[in-house]
């Protein structure tokens, strides 16, 4: 059985992820500090997988806990998950973002060499494109200086793995994951004031806020509003799986980068639109100032996934919106 440590584990994309390692056949060892998530995340994971899963509470950037953990289980790879994500702090917090996600991947990858683990899939963004020329956007498309310190945590990352040659790397250029799982037992935890679009407007329809904020309507888009790409957070899922599939089909790789996305462009008030359809409900929005570092409209082109992973985006827009507001409401 293939051990794979899972960085960040009990987070939304990493639960996710954990869900669907299990069934593929994986066997999913989780680090997680905790800073961002609760212990209940594991319980919900065990229900769902009907199984014990090996958790240890740890924080990436201590190398001695890393050994422990390392010593202790036989790890064919590490998906690593474990970072500050938040685009809004890091412009605030810059430090605490370097320290912790270059810091951390740092450790992790001294760890990974001294006991001679060389598969990783690392959890990168398409924060890396900053505002693109155009899009879709492939994986040949230039990387610009990021729009902030956290966008620019991923393309250092990236740059990191990308020289050590000891490494067989595959990136995951995540656009904008959005959703929960089908049970509602796992989805997006929302710690304090949500950055994101969608946990904004489960918590608007919720009555938790009183409403949302429109960040511009200006922009040059079919109605004003920026586009982005969003994609359920279990077929992000997946693709990670697909990814450590790929990396043990290509055992002398050194370097990949995957965009993983829909390949479709939605507006803000598109997403609004479909989730008061979806859900059958009426959100209560303004159109307020543009957000500082949001780019106008980026989606992928994902193609490279498609025919090089085997991977596809196969759940729709119905699904990410109805499936926000499940989680949304057994949370209450
Ligand atoms: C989406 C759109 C906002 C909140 C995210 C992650 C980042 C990366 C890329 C993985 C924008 C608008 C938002 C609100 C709004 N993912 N909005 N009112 O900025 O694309 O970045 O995806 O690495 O980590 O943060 O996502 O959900 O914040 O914004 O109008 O209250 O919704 O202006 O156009 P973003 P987002």
């Amino acid at each position: 059985m293939k051990n794979i440590l899972v960085t960040g584990g009990l987070g939304y994309i990493g639960s996710h992820t954990v869900i669907e390692l299990i069934a593929h056949g994986y066997n999913p060892v989780i680090i997680d500090d905790l800073s961002n998530t609760s212990l209940d995340v594991l319980k919900k994971l065990e229900e769902i997988s009907a199984q014990s899963i090996k958790f240890y509470q740890a924080d990436v950037n201590s190398e001695t806990e890393l050994t422990r953990i390392f010593s202790e289980s036989d790890i064919h790879a590490v998906i690593h998950f474990a970072a500050f994500k938040a685009v809004g702090e890091s412009v605030n917090e810059p430090l605490k973002y370097y320290r912790n996600n270059i810091g951390g991947l740092i450790s992790l990858l001294q760890v990974m060499k001294s006991f001679e683990v060389k598969n990783i899939v690392f959890s990168s963004s398409c924060t890396v494109y900053g505002e693109p020329d155009h899009s879709p956007v492939d994986e040949l498309a230039q990387i610009k200086k990021a729009n902030s310190p956290y966008g620019n945590t991923k393309q250092i990352g990236e740059e990191i793995l990308s020289d050590c040659q000891f490494l067989n790397t595959v990136a995951l250029r995540y656009f904008n994951p959005i959703g929960a799982h089908a049970s509602a037992k796992i989805g997006e935890l929302p710690l304090g004031v949500p950055n994101n679009l969608v946990p904004f407007i489960t918590q608007t329809a919720a009555g938790i806020r009183e409403k949302i904020t429109v960040f511009g309507n200006d922009y040059n888009t079919k109605d004003g509003t920026c586009v982005r790409d969003y994609i359920h957070v279990v077929d992000l899922a997946n693709a990670h799986v697909k990814a450590l599939d790929y990396i043990r089909q290509h055992p002398d790789n050194h370097f990949e980068v995957f965009n993983i996305g829909t390949g479709n462009g939605l507006t803000v008030l598109e997403i609004i639109q479909a989730f008061e359809r979806v859900n059958q409900l009426k959100l209560n929005y303004t159109i307020g100032g543009r957000r500082a570092g949001d780019v106008e409209k980026v989606w992928a082109d994902n193609q490279k996934a498609d025919t090089v992973l085997g991977w596809k985006a196969n759940i729709g827009l119905d699904e990410m919106v109805r499936s926000a507001w499940a989680w949304q409401q057994q949370l209450q």
